[in-house]
């Protein structure tokens, strides 16, 4: 029924949803969104900022997250109990957040701890501190909760490493080595102080030495969209348009952070275009969707995504007008479909990891 339905009848009925459902309803959206989903969000943002919204803003009995899998459970476990967090479509997962798994974590947990130890060797520090991305699961969130360790987004990760730091004589950083090496590499860590760890390996495929010697561990994880981009592109950019800026999503190799002018999170990436005059020249560096929203809403000034292959984020597009429709439909007939439930004894070691990070100055 609702596959076979018309983009504007799919529309009517979302907007009727939505109207009966009046301030039961929040939908919160993230940037990378296709535009037939933004056009209905209460609040649209980073990671970082739905986190927040989700844990403050909302009074509404329902909460429709048009994101991924990892982004609704966050919002489960920082939204009130009688809330209830909605995932359009279960498939919308992220493919990175699934390179870290709680099992392969918690064994290289204790191969780090047959290495190092689990005492701070007469040092006020743990041998090892867990920082893991928003982009996972919420196990993982609560391995970090229940051992000292914290989450961070693309906005804070120097903040919360500077923090990790001070508790801890060494990161394990996951999901993302991206992530991690290049934020790692802007405090002034040397590249040979940041080795990854293989799970695929025993003991990472790294040496006692090199763990001993690290000051990042960092997870073999990464982004398939963000993999994509490449430093020929940014030459490629740049001989076409001379006086363009570069910017990337810190989730981009090393390389092509260091070839680009700057790089941040998808906030920041907003921030900028908007801010620019009027005939300035943008490439980006991130998902389809939020560079071609941000090229249609700025006509004065020149935007355009580094990888002229298209590139979505798959799952993100998995949130479709359809599912949104069915979802809301249901929710007007008193059903509840597609909730998001994080059982407590994992939300509440993931909340102390999540309020560890929401409590730092961004
Ligand atoms: P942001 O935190 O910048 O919104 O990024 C989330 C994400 O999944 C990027 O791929
Ligand atoms: Fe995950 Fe990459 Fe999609 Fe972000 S863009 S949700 S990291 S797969």
């Amino acid at each position: 029924e609702y596959r076979n339905a018309t983009a504007a009848e799919l529309d009517l009925r979302i907007r009727a949803a939505k109207h009966a459902l009046g301030d039961r309803l929040v939908i919160l959206g993230h940037f990378y969104q296709r535009d037939e989903i933004v056009r209905y969000a209460d609040f649209l943002g980073d990671s970082f900022q739905l986190a927040q919204a989700a844990k403050t803003k909302p009074n509404a009995e329902y909460i429709v997250f048009c994101g991924v899998h990892f982004m609704a459970e966050t919002a489960d476990i920082l939204s009130r109990a009688e809330q209830a967090v909605i995932l359009p479509n279960l498939a919308a997962g992220c493919s990175m957040a699934d390179m870290a798994e709680i099992d392969s974590v918690t064994d290289c947990w204790e191969e780090l701890a047959s290495v190092l130890g689990t005492a701070s060797d007469g040092s006020d520090k743990q041998p090892v501190l867990p920082v893991t991305y928003m982009n996972s699961a919420a196990s993982l969130k609560a391995f970090c909760g229940e051992h000292g360790g914290v989450v961070c987004t693309s906005s804070n990760a120097e903040t919360v490493l500077q923090w990790a730091f001070e508790r801890g004589q060494r990161v394990l950083f996951f999901p993302d080595q991206h992530l991690g090496r290049n934020t790692a590499k802007k405090m002034g860590i040397p590249l040979e102080q940041m080795p990854v760890w293989d799970p695929n390996k025993p003991m990472g495929g790294l040496t006692p030495q090199q763990i001993r010697d690290a000051r990042v561990i960092l997870w073999h994880g990464f982004c398939s969209v963000h993999k994509r981009f490449t430093v020929d592109q940014i030459s490629f950019a740049r001989q076409r348009h001379p006086g363009v800026h570069v910017i990337v999503h810190p989730e981009c190799t090393m390389e092509v952070v260091d070839a680009a002018d700057e790089h941040g999170s998808t906030e920041l990436i907003k921030k900028r275009v908007e801010a620019a005059p009027a005939g300035s020249i943008f490439a980006i560096g991130t998902e389809i969707n939020m560079v071609q929203r941000l090229a249609n809403e700025h006509p004065d000034k020149t935007i355009f995504c580094l990888d002229s292959i298209i590139c979505p984020c798959s799952t993100m597009y998995r949130i479709h007008p359809s599912y949104l429709a069915w979802v809301l439909e249901s929710l007007e007939r008193g059903e509840l479909l597609n909730r998001i439930t994080v059982p407590e004894a994992i939300a509440a070691p993931a909340r102390v990891a999540l309020e560890r990070m929401l409590a730092l100055k961004p």
